[in-house]
């Protein structure tokens, strides 16, 4: 079976619902653009690439599926317009990753320019927008398989325990096929240094409150078959002090939501306390991310919006349970509670790591490492 987040072919969208694994693997139809809002807002599809591919996937079926009566009926500059409509209402969905608001942007150029086009209707301008969309599944695979390759290459070449045999790897969060259109960032890292026959062993931290680690993450490194062990996040230090050494911990690799201009990067809330401890411990931290998360537009870490989510998220579980001696799923609606009743909560979705503890990012065209200043110069990586 291949693992895969997203089921397109021209005209039909699935997306595998995420809120239900690792229990049941279901696949749920997005035919129109507010199916496509809601399976990102309720992360029933999530990942930063991922939610990109989705949005602009979601327009595509429900502009392909128009009735021809009123495909017809719209010249191109009524066409024009309500692309950018609809892509702004998906851009409202999830506020942290810019590959969607990215993905948006570059869309809203294609159906742009094609409206401008001498004898362009509102067929050619559905056309257009069609095939860029479809062309955004196709181009993540092939960018998250080169992410790996520079990933392994570089940990291999620059991590000092890479010198004396296989390595391990510590990962965050999912970023794999499940984040993605295809192999997937970090994860697409570590499936590349395993590939290599360089892994001794991955680490995934549960990455609580949402637990992508431990559903999606080791559901993903089980499935693969990469030998994997699952940790909560508060065992991060403890792992790396005390089986640094005796797994050959190389680095901790993880992904991104949006990469500032100066570096500092927003990514799944733990990624912080990730960094400050693998400095600590003089282990490699690593971002892995295609340059469509580098957002050149944001200074710095401090102009980035963190999604905060609902409580419930953190106050309550949904999973299998035992009811009359029988296993039985609660789904998402019916969670359980896990908290006192009556607390506060505060569940920001994302922290923001500064780059001052980030010692390469890595992307589909090579790895970004700091000057002698100390500073990042992602601009050169994005024109390359
Ligand atoms: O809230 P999520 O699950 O969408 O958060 C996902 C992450 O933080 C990932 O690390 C990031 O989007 C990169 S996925 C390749």
């Amino acid at each position: 079976m291949v693992l895969e987040a997203i089921q397109y072919v021209p005209g039909r969208l699935k997306v595998l619902d995420q809120l239900k694994l690792p229990h049941q693997l279901e696949y749920e139809p997005v035919r129109t653009v507010e199916d496509a809002w809601s399976a990102i807002k309720d992360m029933r599809v999530r990942g930063a690439p991922a939610i990109a591919i989705v949005a602009a996937l979601g327009l595509a079926v429900e502009l392909a599926n128009m009735p021809d009566q009123y495909k017809n009926a719209l010249d191109a500059e009524a066409m024009r317009k309500t692309v950018h409509e609809k892509l702004d209402y998906l851009v409202t969905s999830r506020p942290t990753a810019v590959n969607l608001g990215g993905a948006a942007k570059i869309l809203k150029v294609v159906v742009d320019e094609t409206a401008k086009q001498s004898g362009s209707q509102g067929l050619t301008v559905l056309d257009a927008y069609v095939k860029a969309a479809e062309q955004m599944l196709k181009d993540d695979v092939k960018d998250n398989e080169n992410i790996g390759k520079h990933g392994s290459a570089w940990i291999k070449q620059n991590s000092p325990r890479a010198q004396s045999g296989p390595i391990s790897i510590v990962t965050h969060c999912n970023t794999g096929s499940l984040a993605t259109a295809g192999y997937g960032t970090a994860l697409g890292v570590i499936r590349s240094v395993h590939a290599d026959g360089n892994l001794k062993h991955a680490f995934c931290t549960e990455t609580r409150p949402y637990n992508q680690g431990s559903r999606l993450t080791a559901f993903e490194l089980v499935h693969d078959k990469i030998p994997a062990t699952l940790v909560t996040d508060s065992m991060a230090s403890a792992l790396l002090r005390l089986k640094g050494d005796s797994e050959n911990i190389a680095a901790i690799v993880v992904g991104a939501d949006r990469v500032a201009a100066n570096g500092d990067t927003a990514n799944k809330i733990g990624t912080y306390n990730l960094a400050i401890t693998a400095r600590h411990h003089g282990v490699k931290f690593l971002v892995a991310a295609p340059r469509t998360t580098i957002d050149l537009g944001t200074a710095s870490g401090a102009d980035i919006k963190i999604e905060e989510r609902a409580g419930h998220e953190l106050t309550t579980v949904s999973g299998p349970v035992v009811k009359d001696g029988k296993l039985d799923l609660v789904g998402p609606a019916e969670r359980i509670s896990i908290a006192a009743d009556g607390i506060g909560v505060w569940n920001p979705a994302f922290d923001v790591t500064p780059a001052e503890l980030i010692d390469g990012i890595i992307t589909e065209v090579g790895v970004a490492e700091k000057d002698v200043s100390g500073a990042f110069q992602l601009k050169e990586i994005m024109t390359k």
